[in-house]
Formats: structure tokens, C-alpha cells, sequence
């Protein structure tokens, strides 16, 4: 399998993130990987449902540090997660075993288990399920549906594609009725597409110094 090749950065809240010369993009923000991570996909994501079994989608698993603070979330306040991860570039050990997210030896043990595993389906914990697809948005139509989308793509003027309005349709579809999808992004036409779609969207302000981020919901 080719891995993207990358190289680890150190963004400026100290966490690390990979960059990818072919797009001249980053995985994460350079103000923070941590940081942002945390303000858009748990603090203003997953921790705003009140469910107490929670089904997610993440459109791009990239480095898994989504996923370690779902995980983290997860046993923390003592919900269930079924966390659904696509994607179609997995990293090469190498590169994520140096990426220095995970803090005990159990959550190394799953974080590295999230990664060796670029498909299929393990109980990880008894409150945290995996599922990964070795797959594109493009190409996933499961039969069901999510409480809560991380759209984390890559920035729409890198990879304008996966913010086609199709993509964009298809997670409103994705979504049970009253879930949200969540993402760093806030361009202009990508909120324009949302509205037109059916998404009610909310601008929230972004993390890490950055103006906006925004929460989309498939109305009830
Ligand atoms: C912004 S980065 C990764 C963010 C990731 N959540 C993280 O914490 O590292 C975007 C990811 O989307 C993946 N990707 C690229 N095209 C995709 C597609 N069509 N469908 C799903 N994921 C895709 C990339 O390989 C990359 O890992």
C-alpha cells in the first residue's frame, strides 16, 4: 500500500501535524493541531449531543487524533461511541508512530490498533467501537445513519472535490434527523451550498484564533 509521503511539523501550540507537499497543505492548523482539534470536534461537536450512544462518521481519519480525543471524550463521560472513520490514504507506521498524541501505555496500545487497522471493525473498549474504511466519501453508501458528522477534509481550495455539493448532499443524508456535522471550514460558497441543501447552519467562532467554524444540522 503507498502512504501519502509527509513530513511531521510542529504547529504552535506544541502538538505535531504532517504536511503534504504534493497539495502544499497540512493536516491540521499550524496554530494548534491540538488545539483546534479539541475546540471544533469535541468541544462545539460530539460534546454538544446528549445522546448517550452516539454514532459518528469522520470524513478523513488522517493522523487519528480525532479519534484518540473521541476516545478520550468517550470514556471520560462515560458514553458509548460507535466511531466510523473513512480513509481512502492510510499513513505508513513510520509516520504515525512518531506523532506523539497518545499519553499511557492503553491509549498508545488503541491508538496504534486505530491505525494498523486501515479496514474493518473492532470493539476497542466496551464504550468504543471502531469501524474504518479503506474508502473515499465518494465511494461509502452504508445502510445507516449518524448523529454527528467531523467533516476534517482537506481545505476546499486544495481539494475543492470533496466539498462538491453531492458530498455535501450526501452527508445531510447521512445524518439521523436533529445530527449535526461539524468542521473547521467557513468559506462562503460552502455555507451557501449547505443552506441551499437543507442544512440549518450555525457560525460559531473558530478555534485557535481563527474567526469561524461551522456546525450544520439536518433539521428534525
Ligand atoms: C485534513 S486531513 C486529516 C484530518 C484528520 N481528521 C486528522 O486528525 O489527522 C484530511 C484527510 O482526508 C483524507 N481524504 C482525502 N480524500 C478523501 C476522500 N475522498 N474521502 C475521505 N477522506 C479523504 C486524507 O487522506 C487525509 O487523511
Amino acid at each position: 500500500m503507498n502512504s501519502p509521503k509527509v513530513r511531521l511539523i510542529t504547529t504552535q501550540d506544541g502538538s505535531s501535524s504532517l504536511y503534504l507537499p504534493s497539495l502544499d497543505e497540512t493536516y491540521h492548523s499550524t496554530r494548534g493541531a491540538l488545539g483546534e482539534s479539541i475546540h471544533v470536534y469535541i468541544e462545539n461537536g460530539i460534546n454538544t449531543l446528549t445522546n448517550t450512544e452516539i454514532k459518528l462518521l469522520e470524513v478523513g481519519f488522517g493522523t487519528g487524533l480525532n479519534a484518540l480525543l473521541t476516545y478520550q471524550f468517550a470514556l471520560k463521560k462515560q458514553v458509548n461511541v460507535s466511531y466510523h472513520t473513512l480513509e481512502p490514504f492510510p499513513l505508513a507506521k513510520e509516520i504515525y508512530e512518531n506523532l506523539g498524541y497518545a499519553r499511557a501505555g492503553d491509549e498508545q496500545e488503541i491508538f496504534e490498533k486505530m491505525h494498523a487497522m486501515t479496514k474493518g471493525n473492532q470493539r476497542l473498549t466496551p464504550f468504543f467501537d471502531f469501524h474504518r474504511y479503506h474508502q473515499s466519501l465518494e465511494n461509502f453508501s452504508p445502510d445507516l445513519t449518524f448523529d454527528i458528522i467531523y467533516f476534517d477534509a482537506f481545505a476546499p481550495s486544495k481539494q475543492p472535490d470533496i466539498w462538491a455539493k453531492e458530498n455535501l448532499s450526501k452527508c445531510l443524508e447521512l445524518l439521523a434527523p436533529g445530527g449535526i456535522m461539524v468542521t473547521y471550514c467557513a468559506q462562503g460558497q460552502f455555507k451557501r451550498d449547505l443552506a441551499t441543501i437543507g442544512f440549518q447552519v450555525e457560525v460559531l467562532p473558530g478555534g485557535m484564533g481563527k474567526k469561524e467554524m461551522v456546525r450544520a444540522r439536518r433539521p428534525a
